[in-house]
């Protein structure tokens, strides 16, 4: 297959495979040019939770173990052959390095072998990219709320394209994060997230009072003293209350992430004058965020939730917007571990 560098080939990147393995999912997807998702394949390893958070070289080996299969079911399901790619992305960071480096090396064997381009993708712009998806491509302006287990940050999301402009982001805790810490605190398993919003169910949100962090200047977020607060309280109430009051002690931390997250978007509204939201992440799977952020009255676009959490049909989405390396400069291709390159690498 001739490759299709762009300027050489006006085509459009029909059939893209993305690859997704900066943490413990490994994902792989199947989407059209125009954001059809013809497949979304997520391996959900399970093995962390008896060491209570991901273990990057466990996750690593279980992601070089899982990839093959996780692509040919891609395939599968798709109903397409790897002849029929047009394009390769891969979630080039932020992450775990070992993991990004299964899901990178991965992508550039499969590339070349076919002499494909291949599309670097942050993970970050991935979460972006979700809302662009079909059937209901969200258009921009809007802000964005990407709230994971790795990262807070709202955007300022002008058009599809990789740049967006960060307005605030976590100092500390990402609000995933701090699901899953005060989940643990709970004696709930990893990641904790789901299983917290579970037990708040049953819960009263206004029991006790958790700080929001709205001290926090400008529409940055901070959560590490939240987590503190919790446990400070579990300490002050004996064990027989804490076993009481477990839904109501749930309820009411929830209700303070979320009560965090939502003043400083509903601010970062009001200051930039959007009237459209985007969520993302796997915190936006969240129902009692959801339930509150349609108060905000603005147009609300939430992917779902398997296109919040983790996934790689956001990543293939956000290479429909960029251009890719031709076939083969990207062999030398490297991973990044943190998110100061999600600005650098527009
Ligand atoms: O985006 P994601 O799948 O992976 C990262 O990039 O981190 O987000 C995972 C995070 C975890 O912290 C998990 O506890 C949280 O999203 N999460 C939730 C819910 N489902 C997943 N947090 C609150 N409520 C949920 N229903
Ligand atoms: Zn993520």
């Amino acid at each position: 297959m001739a490759h299709r560098a762009r300027g050489l080939d006006p085509e459009p990147f029909r059939v893209i495979l993305g690859i997704e393995t900066s943490c413990d999912d490994t994902c792989a997807a199947i989407v059209t040019a125009g954001g059809e998702v013809r497949a979304n394949v997520i391996s959900s390893q399970g093995v962390h939770d008896r060491y209570g958070g991901v273990v990057p070289e466990i996750a690593s080996r279980h992601h070089l173990e899982l990839i093959g299969a996780v692509i040919d079911d891609a395939f599968a399901r798709a109903e397409i052959t790897p002849e029929e790619l047009d394009l390769v992305a891969v979630t080039q960071g932020p992450g775990l390095v070992g993991a990004l480096l299964v899901g990178v090396a991965t992508a550039k064997a499969l590339a070349a072998a076919y002499e494909l381009p291949l599309a670097p993708v942050d993970h970050l712009h991935g979460h972006v990219a979700a809302t662009f998806l079909a059937p209901d491509p969200f258009e921009p302006p809007f802000l964005a709320l990407i709230a994971s287990g790795g990262h807070t940050l709202l955007a300022y999301v002008r058009d599809e394209g990789p740049a967006f402009e960060v307005l605030g982001q976590t100092l500390d805790d990402a609000a995933g994060e701090a699901f899953d810490k005060g989940a643990r605190l709970l004696g709930l398993g990893y990641p904790g997230g789901a299983a917290l919003e579970r037990l708040a169910r049953e819960g009263h949100p206004d029991t006790f009072s958790f700080p929001t962090a709205s001290r926090v200047q400008g529409l940055d977020f901070s959560f590490a003293g939240l987590k503190t607060a919790l446990l400070y309280r579990l300490r002050e109430l004996s064990e027989q209350e804490v076993e009481r009051q477990r839904a109501d002690l749930a309820a009411s931390y929830q209700r303070a992430i979320v009560e965090a997250l939502f003043g400083k978007v509903r601010r970062a509204l009001s200051e930039t004058g959007l009237d459209r939201l985007a969520l993302g992440g796997g915190v936006a799977a969240n129902g009692a965020l959801r339930e509150r952020f349609q108060e905000l009255g603005v147009e609300l676009a939430v992917p779902a939730r398997e296109l919040c959490t983790d996934n790689a049909a956001m990543i293939a989405s956000a290479a429909r917007f960029r251009d890719p390396l031709p076939y083969p400069d990207y062999l030398e291709l490297d991973v990044y571990a943190t998110g100061e390159r999600t600005l650098a690498a527009r």
